[in-house]
């Protein structure tokens, strides 16, 4: 049964909590033949634009009945989103009941979720019904691999699917509202939250963002079942500098339009209902106070017609930041630049200081309704005020819904990527070997194997690579666990350690650990084969969990060599969210999984994985470096003078990445024929088309997953010297021949120039490429004239 997310009170100290809350108040806190600037008349249009005489108007003039009727604190109230976490459900109720409260987010117990909204609908003057809002990121009962993982699928359905199964589960207990898709793209693997979004293209970014956005809202805002998305973190959070979390991100205009803005926008145009401002200062100015962003961007071009929440504490910080003065400053600031609903934990400095700010007239009645309405505007369209409680009878069903993990389980299935197989060592065969060793900290450690922001789950119901292998295999293999070593952040504990239902803090002594790892090595000695479990604990990656390094943490290189050295066949199956530096492993060790944090049903789906009862067909979302320093590292980089030198960039190592952006093996193997482009020329404006033909030429079905790059030879500005502009993933039975094919459009050979300020589609020569990776060689032209 869901409980309500955190029960700490009973859990930890008042200094424990002080520090808890201090310290996340702080964190949550051409040859220029012609420059067509084109308007793309079709991404502007939204699906939120409310069209005069339509259905759409209906939420709008109900929502302005109300506002008619609202007092100023009242309308303030709307504005307010408070935390579950640290308070009690009294002084939660006393804010309701006074109309001082428009959400809550951290609510997972269903009885308490109608507790409050009881207090709401019955209790405050006009009744109207709270919003719940929740972090269901990859899953809620039932755990998703961890959304860089489901971007490794290449499979937009796939990941709708999964999106639209957490609804479900959380709108079973009365959770309306996600604070999700994270589509921010991340370019540097030191930043911890690289594990939250798609990595680093935005053409894939911007196919996850739609694809999630379907799956959690449904066909509107208000389908039953389903939760009102929230796109995050608006914008260019994944580029804080050296990775640091929450750090400034400096972002060129073109840089912003072509790689950071895509993914947003493609949730708009799927008609995402809100938008979650970023904490970091966007090139000197906080995004939560970034007019620029939230007003000119996000509603005036974009046409975005719902509202937009801040992060957490994030309109108090902009006094952190040094942008606002006081907390009134900030609040004007906040509300100006375009935020609707301020979430925190108790700063609520609008609630605190807007109505002063009307007194004073730095903020107009009309400017506090106009960032109201899309509030209750959105709580109409959800049926709150009609339906606003939740039945809990049915909780149980839906979560034991035994179509959820099957769902689980092919999505994890389909998210690993195979890094090598050398000698076609897997998949294992069931038969050959009487006894494994299956090793590592990370191969029965059910946290772990679900990745950050699992939170409302029952850990107990986690299927660990062990558990999976043993299911699998049943009793005619020996199968044996050491784990070897443990590893901890040592220096700077996650401030999330407190949401970890399992915890595995390091106890061993010295001699205990030595002990440990020599009986991991004798294990592999007397075993026929060792399957070795390394990767990050799930607290090393994700919120505030940035590295300098992307080693193997703790001592389980070490460990790897150790095992590896014994002579046995080695399988390496990776957990982690971010590339590591598996440089000697990839030279070492025969076969290596990427598993990401695979979710609920991850032994499992990893289990049918290793002994070819699934196929692997996932393909890496960002170019895997060889270690940090080579970070920043993404495949879509400009040409420059030197190109044929590119691997020289640096003198101490080839300046080249371990694996490429798209990378991933099978177990079969494909060939790619006959491209062809439909016309030779096309005018600006209209759409060539590509196609080619994919075959499977091993013996056994797999999955290709066939994408397409195109380079812009010349223009009015350097482009990159690839970008991803179309993939699909095709299943082919062996021997299987399928023809793809690809639509080269305006959307897709239109940039945004800097010098032009705007969109342009030159008239130039374009390359084209199509392969199963952004190395792909097969190669066509293709010119666009005026
Ligand atoms: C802070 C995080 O940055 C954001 O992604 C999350 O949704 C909020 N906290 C609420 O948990």
């Amino acid at each position: 049964m869901a409980k309500s997310f955190p029960n700490m009170k009973t859990m930890v100290s008042r200094k424990t909590r002080t520090f808890v809350a201090v310290t996340l108040l702080a964190l949550f806190c051409s040859s220029l033949i012609c420059v067509s600037a084109q308007r793309k008349e079709k991404s502007t249009q939204t699906k939120q634009e409310v069209k005069p005489g339509t259905a759409d108007q209906q939420p709008r003039r109900r929502a302005d009945a109300l506002l008619a009727q609202m007092t100023l604190d009242e309308k303030l109230g709307q504005l307010n989103q408070r935390f579950m976490l640290f308070q009690t459900e009294e002084s939660l109720n006393d804010g309701i009941r006074k109309g001082e409260i428009g959400s809550l987010l951290f609510v997972t117990d269903p009885a308490v979720i109608n507790r409050f909204q009881k207090v709401a609908v019955t209790e405050s003057r006009l009744k109207i019904p709270l919003i719940f809002g929740f972090d269901v990121i990859h899953g809620f009962h039932t755990i998703f691999p961890v959304p860089i993982g489901m971007a490794a699928s290449w499979d937009p359905k796939m990941v709708e699917g999964a999106q639209m199964v957490a609804a479900r589960e959380a709108r079973a207990v009365g959770i309306n509202w996600t604070f999700a898709p994270m589509v921010d793209i991340a370019r540097d693997p030191r930043w911890g939250r690289i594990v939250e979004g798609a990595g680093e293209d935005p053409y894939l970014g911007a196919a996850m963002s739609r694809a999630q956005v379907l799956g959690f809202q449904g066909d509107r805002i208000g389908s039953p079942e389903h939760l009102l998305a929230c796109v995050k973190h608006f914008a260019g959070y994944g580029a804080a500098e050296g990775g640091r979390d929450y750090d400034a991100a400096n972002i060129s205009d073109a840089q912003l339009w072509n790689v950071y803005l895509p993914p947003f926008k493609a949730a708009v145009d799927a008609g995402v209902g809100s938008v979650m401002s970023a904490y970091m200062d966007l090139n000197d100015v906080p995004a939560t106070g970034n007019r620029w962003l939230l007003r000119d961007v996000l509603r005036k071009e974009w046409k975005f017609r719902g509202f937009v929440v801040s992060d957490a504490n994030a309109v108090s910080d902009l006094k952190t930041h040094g942008y606002a003065r006081d907390g009134q400053d900030a609040a004007v600031k906040a509300l100006t630049a375009g935020v609707n609903m301020e979430m925190s934990f108790s700063a609520t400095v609008y609630l605190k200081n807007l109505a002063n700010a009307v007194k004073q007239n730095q903020v107009s009645i009309k400017e506090i309704d106009d960032m109201v309405r899309p509030l209750l505007e959105t709580k109409i369209k959800l049926g709150l005020f009609e339906n606003p409680f939740v039945d809990e009878a049915r909780v149980k069903t839906t979560f034991d819904n035994p179509a959820h993990r099957e769902a689980a389980k092919t999505a994890a299935a389909r998210s690993a990527v195979l890094l090598k197989n050398q000698n076609n060592l897997l998949p294992l065969s069931k038969t050959a070997y009487k006894k494994i060793a299956v090793i590592g900290p990370l191969a029965d450690s059910r946290q772990n194997t679900l990745g950050s922001w699992s939170l409302a789950m029952d850990v107990n119901e986690t299927s660990t690579i062990l558990a999976g292998l043993k299911t699998k295999l049943g009793t005619g293999t020996e199968i044996e666990f050491a784990p070897g070593v443990q590893m901890d952040r040592f220096s700077n504990p996650s401030i999330f350690d407190m949401t970890l239902k399992e915890k595995h803090p390091p106890t061993w002594t010295e001699v205990k650990a030595a002990d440990e790892f020599k009986t991991a090595v004798d294990l592999a000695k007397d075993s026929d084969l060792a399957l070795m479990v390394l990767g990050e604990n799930q607290d090393m990656s994700g919120e505030n969990a940035s590295r300098s390094t992307i080693d193997l943490p703790g001592r389980q290189l070490e460990l790897l060599k150790a095992v590896t050295a014994t002579g046995k066949p080695v399988v390496l199956v990776l957990l982690n969210g971010r590339p590591l530096d598996i440089t000697w492993a990839a030279q070492n060790v025969p076969s290596i999984l990427e598993a990401w944090y695979p979710g609920s049903a991850g032994g499992n789906a990893i289990a049918d994985l290793l002994f070819g009862d699934a196929v692997p067909g996932g393909k890496l979302p960002f170019t895997w470096i060889k270690n940090a320093g080579q970070s920043p590292f993404y495949y879509s980089h400009n040409l420059t003078q030197n190109p044929g030198e590119q691997e020289k960039r640096y003198w101490n190592e080839k300046a080249v990445p371990l694996y490429p952006f798209g990378y991933g093996l099978s177990y079969t193997t494909f060939a790619f024929s006959n491209l062809k482009v439909s016309q030779p020329e096309i005018r600006i404006g209209e759409t060539v088309e590509v196609t080619v033909d994919v075959k499977n030429t091993g013996t056994r079905a797999g999955d290709e997953v066939v994408q397409l790059y195109i380079h812009q030879q010349a223009g009015g500005a350097s482009r990159p010297i690839r970008e991803l502009k179309g993939f699909e993933r095709v299943a082919l039975a062996a021997g299987e021949t399928k023809t793809v094919r690809f639509k080269l459009g305006p959307d897709e050979l239109r940039y945004w120039n800097a010098a032009a300020k705007d969109w342009v589609q030159e008239a130039e020569t374009f390359d084209l490429w199509v392969g199963n990776d952004s190395t792909a060689s097969l190669h066509s032209t293709f010119r666009v004239a005026q």
